[in-house]
């Protein structure tokens, strides 16, 4: 098969980044993936790239987006969270997730921009979270150590409103932003918090990484042409009550 859409994946090597990639490079749809993290991976394949970057050097993310032409769709996946108690929050805390989940997005974005600006083409998927859109329910966190933070949720708001902002400002240039918005992905916490968020949520479950692959499919799909600036919160209805 050959492998005609170059697509960038950040924050690859976590949970969800890993979970996107595996389908992209398996799905048949001539992907060509680029995965990029700041964590090494050192497993390559015919349609698969590995790039050990930090996107929040503006030096590393330029000389990234030298080496690469033609380029189809990128997601902003990679970001980072703090679960300190807001009364203790540091500078250098709250800086280091807006650096990440908004720095690293934006150097990402401008530069891909600039590439899909030339080419008249382009996909931006940005990785926003439904505490972007509502404050975490401190009450299901209990004594778990892991309350999501203000500075998490304004992040992720932020990233919300980076997608609209650019969606309209390259449209006539047939580039494509949209958000998606993950509720909470079952993974290592306590059986407590699972069991909490879960009660809470319609679905009466925490996500799995395969929740997310269909909008993923639908976004990057090439007869989608129209869909612009959109916020597709994923949450098993979480947010909807
Ligand atoms: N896991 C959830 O429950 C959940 C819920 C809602 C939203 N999200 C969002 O989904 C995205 C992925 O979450 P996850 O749970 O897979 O996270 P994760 O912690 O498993 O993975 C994040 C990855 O980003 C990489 N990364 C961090 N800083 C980087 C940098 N400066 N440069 C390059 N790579 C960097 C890390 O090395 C890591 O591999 C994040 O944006 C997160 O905020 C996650």
């Amino acid at each position: 098969m050959k492998f005609t859409k170059n697509i960038i994946v950040t924050g690859s090597a976590g949970q969800l980044g890993q979970a996107f990639v595996n389908h992209l490079i398996n799905c048949d749809k001539g992907y060509y993936v680029y995965s990029l993290d700041k964590k090494k991976i050192n497993n390559n394949q015919k349609n698969l790239l590995n790039v050990e970057i930090d996107i929040t050097k503006e030096d590393e993310v330029v000389d990234f987006f030298s080496t690469i032409n033609n380029l189809y769709a990128l997601i902003n996946n990679a970001g980072i969270g703090v679960f300190t108690p807001f009364l203790s929050r540091t500078v250098k805390e709250f800086k280091d997730v807006l650096d990440v989940n908004l720095v690293g997005t934006f150097l990402m974005s401008r530069e891909a921009i600039k590439k899909m600006v030339k080419l008249k083409y382009g996909k931006i998927i940005n990785i926003g979270s439904i505490y972007g859109v509502n404050s975490s329910d401190h009450r299901i966190y209990g004594k778990s150590k892991r309350n999501n933070s203000e500075v998490y949720s304004i992040s992720k708001s932020g990233i919300i409103m980076f997608s609209k902002y650019l969606s309209t400002h390259f449209a006539e240039d047939n580039i494509q932003i949209n958000t998606i918005s993950p509720g909470g992905i079952k993974r290592s916490q306590s059986m407590d918090f699972i069991k909490k968020y879960s009660k809470k949520n319609p679905s009466r479950r925490m996500a799995e990484t395969n929740d997310f692959l269909p909008a993923l499919d639908f976004l990057l799909d090439e007869k989608n042409k129209y869909i612009n600036g959109e916020n597709i919160i994923i949450d098993g209805g979480f947010t909807k009550w």
